[in-house]
């Protein structure tokens, strides 16, 4: 930790229900959270103990403020932040976590999966980038095919992503990605449909170089396995069944790109994706903190993501990482059209159902498929917990 005489001051950069969770820790820790967000009362902002309003994407008002609070430790939560702000603070001496690189590298979906796939050589979809409908045909003629999935490359939680069957669906995703995106050069990936087996996050704990001998610079949590639907994840599970000798495949893939992202210094947790499909294991995406699928680990063991990725950023030891039972979550959504200030029913039956407990994270308004809590369930085995998980989310009622 920097030796200074005040507390570390952690200055969150999104402040949803990960960053929520991250606060959390950080004061538990003993540290002072500064919470940011483009709208107030968001979840991460009611336990934290400043708040800032600000559009993160206007890079000047942003580095104004990171200036005025003088944060120890500068700490992305989200994608949509102008990241080049982040490389010109980093290089004035903020402590950027994990790194400048790696929030501007996983802003974009293209400069990610061209690291990956083509400076890194790991496997991926077959992907092309495409400006234009008529670009958009072409990619797939040439080199992608169909069935494909369309995605803008500024985008997050499957906002203007959609698969396309035919040629002819080629023009709805189109005005799709054009709908769901953010900034205004309209770019996408359009990438073959993967028909996995599974899918999984293998989290992926970057230590300072400082605070562990190198062969624990890099650790691993047990894959999760997740499910998704609309582009967003519904539900996950760990421990994930795996054969080892594709785990260690997957383990030595993520190690490679986040030594890359995280550089010869930088600390954190990351969520790397990957796509299983028998004994291959295909690269994704990844991002460079908490991911969404990983809030199972606040029920499957001692030290969850959350406090993996604040033990790394203060360079606290991380004696082991064990899942110590058969763990799931499933998420409870909003299923109305739009509703302030939300309030929940049926926490008692959700709660009645044994080893489960939920987190309701607080948002000041729902609107239709909005994730406005989660359900955490241990249970003997995988199936019973997932079981557990559902019913419990499925108990919750958005009003
Ligand atoms: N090429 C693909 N083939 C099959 N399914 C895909 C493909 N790309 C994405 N998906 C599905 O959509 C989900 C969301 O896509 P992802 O690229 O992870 O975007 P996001 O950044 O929104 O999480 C994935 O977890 C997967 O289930
Ligand atoms: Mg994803």
């Amino acid at each position: 930790m920097p030796q200074t005489n005040h507390p570390p001051k952690l200055m969150l950069l999104g402040s949803g229900e990960l960053g929520k969770e991250v606060a959390i820790c950080a004061q538990r820790y003993g540290c002072t959270v500064v919470a940011v967000d483009n709208y107030a009362h968001a979840p991460a902002m009611q336990v934290a103990d400043e708040s800032v309003v600000l559009d993160m994407l206007d890079g000047k008002s942003l580095k104004k403020s990171v200036r005025k609070h003088q944060p120890d430790y500068l700490v992305p939560e989200v994608e949509a932040i102008r990241t080049e702000a982040l490389l010109e603070l980093e290089a004035s001496g903020f402590n950027v976590i994990p790194s400048a690189n790696a929030a501007h590298l996983t802003m974009n979906r293209d400069a990610i999966r061209s690291l990956a796939a083509e400076e890194l050589g790991l496997p991926t979809a077959r992907y092309a980038y495409a400006t234009s409908e008529s670009e958009l045909e072409e990619a797939v003629d040439a080199k992608v095919g169909l069935p494909c999935v369309i995605k803008p490359v500024m985008s997050s939680s499957g906002k203007g992503q959609s698969v396309a069957r035919t040629k002819k669906d080629l023009k709805t995703s189109w005005k799709h990605a054009l709908a769901g995106m953010r900034g205004d050069t309209p770019v996408v990936i359009v990438e073959e449909f993967v028909k996995f087996d599974s899918e999984i996050t293998l989290l992926t704990v970057k230590q300072r170089p400082e605070a562990a001998s190198s062969s624990r610079r890099t650790l691993f949590v047990p894959p999760i396995g997740h499910r998704q639907e609309r582009g967003d994840y519904q539900e996950s599970w760990i421990p994930h069944p795996m054969k080892p000798s594709v785990l260690k495949q997957a383990q030595r893939m993520a190690k490679k790109v986040t030594d890359r992202l995280a550089g010869p210094n930088g600390a954190g947790l990351f969520g790397v994706e990957f796509f299983i499909r028998g004994e291959e294991v295909i690269f994704s995406e990844l991002s460079p903190r908490p991911h969404d699928t990983g809030m199972v680990t606040m029920i499957s063991q001692q030290l969850s993501e959350f406090e993996l990725h604040l033990r790394a950023i203060l360079g606290l030891p991380i004696s082991s990482i064990k899942v110590e039972r058969p763990s799931a979550s499933a998420v409870i959504l909003a299923n109305r059209a739009k509703a302030d200030a939300p309030r929940y029913q049926g926490l008692e039956d959700a709660l009645d159902i044994p080893e489960t407990d939920i987190r309701i994270f607080g948002k000041p308004n729902a609107r239709k498929w909005r994730r406005m809590g989660v359900a955490l369930s241990q249970g003997k085995t995988l199936a019973q917990a997932r079981n557990r998980a559902k019913k419990a989310a499925a108990s919750i009622r958005v009003l």
